[in-house]
């Protein structure tokens, strides 16, 4: 930007290196004054032009922007081959969205200079920390509470450092309408809308009735209060903090069931309906084949080509 500017004034400045102002002589016809006139208005008109543009560079944000009240956008993730992928096509989809914070979080003891690396290059503001699941979840052979240390990092964070603005539960597999942030960005306390392929059932929603949420439409209810899909809600800031106990469960299959239940008291009525009055699909919850990790590299056979770098890219166990 700057640099654009500064050769932009060269450029102008070229037009009056035209050798058009004055001759020496003294006197000036008046064709002579007409051009002179006109070089100089031009030439003013010019780099008034330039110094606004330059102003306006300057600009954070454009006034618009700023009263927009902020996103957290908390992510969980993982070490896996997919990983570098999933969060890169979340990242650019994030890219689109002003005044937002990206909580990536990591279910792991350290963070991974390669998550950095690509965070960085993405460009969306973030904080990248740490929350590993603590070790017993880890060890068992049934259900494990994917992402909830995580989150439940994100929602510590949030209670520190942030006043205002809405939080929202992004994992790094899913798919995102960019327009479901600027909706959630104005909520007072909870939002809910349709996430789009969830199971059998295509579709995981509150139920709308004459414009009142009547009941929940998920593939699976499992004696739920708030049968959603991590996806399909958003939280006020505000609200959350005066819920200083609110937290998720690890309890799989019952996260969100469990967060939203610890906001209580919240009444149904309070529940806004994003997504056209939820007759709308702007979240989907996607899932990547697992894909099994690269296999090492011959260091021997690919020695001083570029292989060796690109082997360093790659997320292994
Ligand atoms: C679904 C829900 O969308 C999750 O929010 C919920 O936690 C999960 O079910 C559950 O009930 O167990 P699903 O697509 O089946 O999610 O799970 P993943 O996408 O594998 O994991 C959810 C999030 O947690 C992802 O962002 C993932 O990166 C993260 N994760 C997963 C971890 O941090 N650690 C893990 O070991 C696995
Ligand atoms: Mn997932």
């Amino acid at each position: 930007m700057k640099g654009g500017n500064y050769s932009s004034f060269g450029t102008y400045s070229g037009i009056s290196g035209s050798g058009n102002v004055g001759n020496g002589t003294g006197k000036m016809s008046l064709g002579k004054s007409i051009k002179m006139y006109l070089t100089i208005f031009i030439l003013t008109t010019c780099i008034y032009m330039a110094l606004y543009q330059y102003h306006i560079s300057r600009e954070p944000f454009a006034a618009s922007e700023v009263v927009k009240p902020p996103l957290y956008i908390i992510t969980p993730t993982y070490r896996r081959p997919e990983q570098l992928a999933e969060l890169t096509r979340l990242g650019y989809t994030l890219k689109h969205v002003v005044n937002l914070l990206w909580l990536v979080i990591e279910d792991a003891n350290k963070t991974n200079p390669l998550v950095g690396h690509t965070l960085d290059r993405i460009g969306v503001p973030y904080e990248y920390m740490v929350a590993p699941m603590p070790e017993k979840y880890k060890q068992t052979k049934k259900a494990k509470p994917r992402g909830v240390s995580n989150r439940n990092r994100g929602l510590e964070y949030l209670r520190e450092h942030a006043t205002e603005g809405v939080l929202y539960f992004a994992d790094d597999d899913n798919t995102y309408d960019i327009s479901i942030f600027e909706q959630m960005r104005y909520i007072n306390k909870v939002a809910m809308w349709p996430v789009g392929l969830v199971t059998k059932t295509g579709v995981s929603s509150p139920i709308i009735q004459e414009g009142k949420l009547v009941g929940y439409y998920d593939g699976w209810i499992g004696g739920r209060k708030y049968p959603v899909d991590m996806a399909g809600f958003a939280v006020s800031v505000k609200f959350l903090k005066e819920r200083p106990d609110a937290q998720m469960p690890f309890k799989p299959g019952y996260e969100e069931d469990g967060f939203l239940r610890s906001l209580a008291p919240l009444d149904d009525a309070e529940i806004e309906l994003l997504a056209d009055e939820c007759r709308d699909i702007l979240t989907w919850h996607t899932q990547t084949k697992k894909n099994a990790p690269g296999q090492a590299l011959n260091r021997t056979r690919y020695k001083n080509t570029n292989l060796e770098h690109i082997d360093r890219l790659l997320v292994r166990p």
